[in-house]
């Protein structure tokens, strides 16, 4: 069932834990949302299960006013961190709990399509001390959904598995929600994880969310700086809007702040507003779209260009002259730290496909990326939210 969230609050004495929040969590979807740690996920996912009263605002199941509805009263079921199983009941027990204390009698056949769902048919009589973590996580989701709730709440239900568990739960708990089709409001401080799983996430920050949309356009096309670092790396560059070209439709041209540099960029994919020429604005590219290519050895002789930095770059890309100071092997790629005249640090993956020829602190470079693949925002945000928010 749709949830739809107007105006949504909650205060704890002068305290605003969550902003008025307009939402509206789409039937049948995987929706997260993702914050770091305090900026309210929690608290708005009990405002849904129930367990905390809005302050102001109201909450609708489809068409059904539930703000003031108890907790048992809605289809709502919740999965916790720590799993809150019964220590002293096996499996099947554990599972069949919500339909015994609702007085059903035979509960065998529902019990075992959960087992199956789950994939736990051959543990049906353990206890939970003699599940893994990632056992223990499926019996706590098979029974909440054993309850057949129209909406399942996930408040960071990965949080307690190590790296690797989480990443295979992360695509068994995606699969689930697909096989049962209910809607799925997950919450997570892991861009990874939400990113992976929800069709949908809404980023909050401070009690609000600060952009919504699927993962995709989140991470091409972040609205804020908080949204840019917060999820995944970006480099934001310093820059002002040029003169020329502030007449064309589609591009924006900027000049970067303390560099001979001009970059490209479409103007749908500027979030700053109101820009003319000598506007401030952060201009933004993600470190897997820019390439390096080396202009103080082997890279230029063998491509037969010069050594003024014109070589072996295709033209028409944004480019920037640098030096790398840093390189890091990563396994699956490099990255390079790169200092340019405008920026300290520019960070830069490179696919680790060759290993000859690498990269080496002190080498010249070009670095140089496709003007589609830059963004633009406010230059009065601080550049470093969500940086650290972790
Ligand atoms: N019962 C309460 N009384 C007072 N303040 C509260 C209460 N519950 C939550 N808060 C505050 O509201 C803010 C949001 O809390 P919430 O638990 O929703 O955060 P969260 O995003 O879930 O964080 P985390 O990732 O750490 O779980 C925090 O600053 C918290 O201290
Ligand atoms: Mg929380």
């Amino acid at each position: 069932m749709t949830i739809t969230l107007s105006g949504t609050a909650k205060t704890f004495g002068d305290f605003t834990a969550v902003h008025p929040l307009d939402l509206t969590i789409p039937e049948g979807s995987f929706f997260a949302l993702l914050g770091a740690s305090g900026c309210g996920k929690t608290t708005t996912l009990r405002m849904i299960a129930g367990l905390e009263e809005p302050t102001s605002g109201s909450i609708l199941l489809g068409d059904d006013d539930i703000t003031h509805l108890p907790p048992h009263k809605r289809p709502v079921n919740t999965v916790f961190q720590n799993y809150a199983l019964f220590p002293h009941l096996d499996v099947t027990e554990n599972i069949a709990f919500g339909l015994r204390r609702r007085g059903v009698k035979s509960v065998k056949k529902q019990v075992e399509e959960m087992l199956d769902l789950v994939q736990l048919g051959d543990m049906a009589r353990r206890k939970p001390r003699q599940l893994s973590g990632g056992q223990q996580q499926r019996v706590a989701l098979a029974r909440a959904l054993i309850n057949r709730p129209q909406v399942l709440l996930l408040d960071e239900p990965l949080g307690a598995l190590d790296l690797k568990l989480r990443r295979q739960m992360q695509l068994e708990l995606k699969r689930i929600q697909t096989e049962v089709g209910i809607t799925f409001v997950h919450v997570t401080h892991d861009q990874e994880e939400a990113m992976t799983m929800a069709d949908s996430v809404a980023v909050m920050y401070g009690g609000r969310v600060v952009q919504l949309g699927e993962p995709a356009e989140l991470y091409e096309n972040p609205r804020s700086t908080f949204v840019a670092n917060f999820l995944g790396t970006s480099n934001l560059i310093e820059a002002e809007v040029d003169s020329e070209g502030t007449d064309e439709p589609d591009e924006l041209r900027v000049h970067v702040v303390g560099d001979d540099a001009t970059l490209r960029l479409p103007r749908a994919r500027c979030a700053a507003e109101g820009v003319d020429a000598g506007t401030k604005v952060l201009v933004g590219v993600r470190p897997e779209k820019i390439s390096l290519t080396r202009t103080d050895g082997a890279d230029s002789a063998s491509q037969g260009g010069s050594a003024d930095g014109r070589a072996g770059v295709p033209e028409g890309r944004n480019r920037l002259t640098g030096r790398i100071t840093d390189a890091s092997y990563l396994g699956v790629s490099w990255q390079y730290l790169v200092e340019t005249p405008a920026c300290s640090e520019l960070t830069v993956y490179e696919q680790n496909v060759s290993r000859d020829d690498r990269l080496t602190p002190g080498a010249q470079v070009v670095v140089h990326w496709r003007p589609e693949h830059t963004f633009a925002l406010d230059a009065t945000q601080d550049a470093a939210a969500g940086e650290e928010a972790v």
